[in-house]
């Protein structure tokens, strides 16, 4: 179990460059300065520059919640790697179930976008996980693997190093029923097991396997306690600076 962990807020389509600006003045109070742990922040796009100057000095890092998997050019709309990178973004977050629901990212998709992120010197946080249907039918495990076999394919000892797992089941994430400990810290198990696999014994034990969906004050104690829980993506309770420094104070 690492002792340091991971805890990333994802926004999402949340908060003007006013209203981060002020949760980030607010939460660079509340967040204790030994913190042991790696704190993450991904707004929208648009606050990213503003997010940057104000994290200055402060060991809080940015991220993106998505990228395009091209370079540069004709993609009215989108955003690349090296945009997010100039913007101050350490991290980006990938195949998050909302881009896979509502935007119809496939895994082939994702795959190329991971690819085009560790080329440009991004960390990726990839999200996978089961809908209800499919944890109800016993597939859990079979999506687990496929997703990481596809998102992945291609990405060599190299990358994986720079590759977070985040597994975030779709029935937990913003409905305030998160997966117990055991049934998150049995997926991470999984996808340990997968990487062994894939990879070796070094990639399994190092990479950084992350908890989201519904995580809050009152849970991520418990789920941080799992010997595989290596962190969390946060949406809902990442909203609010004081919830947000509660949990990142573990
Ligand atoms: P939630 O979202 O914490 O609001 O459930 C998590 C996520 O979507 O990353």
């Amino acid at each position: 179990m690492a002792a340091k962990k991971l805890i990333v807020a994802n926004w999402k389509m949340n908060k003007t460059a006013k209203e981060a600006a002020s949760f980030i003045t607010d939460f660079k109070k509340l967040v204790f300065n030994e913190n042991p742990n790696e704190i993450v922040i991904c707004p929208a796009f648009i606050c990213l520059n503003e997010s940057k100057k104000l994290l200055k000095g402060a060991k809080i890092s940015l991220g993106a919640q998505n990228m395009h998997f091209e370079e540069k050019g004709a993609f009215t709309g989108e955003i690349s790697a090296s945009m997010i990178k100039d913007a101050g973004c350490k991290y980006v977050i990938l195949g998050h179930s909302e881009r896979r629901n509502y935007f119809s990212e496939s895994n082939e998709l994702i795959n190329k976008k991971v690819k085009t992120a560790l080329k440009n010197g991004l960390k990726v946080i990839l999200c996978i996980g089961e809908s209800l249907r499919q944890r109800e039918n016993s597939e859990t495990m079979n999506i687990i693997q496929n997703q990481i076999d596809n998102c992945l394919k291609t990405v060599g000892g190299e990358g994986i190093r720079n590759v977070i797992i985040a597994y975030e089941p779709v029935w937990a994430i913003g409905t305030g029923k998160n997966a117990t400990p055991e049934q998150a810290e049995e997926a991470h198990q999984h996808i340990r097991k997968i990487l062994a696999e894939l990879y070796n014994a070094i990639v399994s034990k190092d990479t950084r396997i992350i908890y989201g969906g519904s995580v809050n004050a009152d849970n991520s104690k418990e789920l941080f306690s799992m010997e595989n829980i290596d962190g969390a993506l946060i949406g809902g309770a990442s909203l609010d600076a004081k919830s947000f420094a509660k949990i990142c104070n573990y």
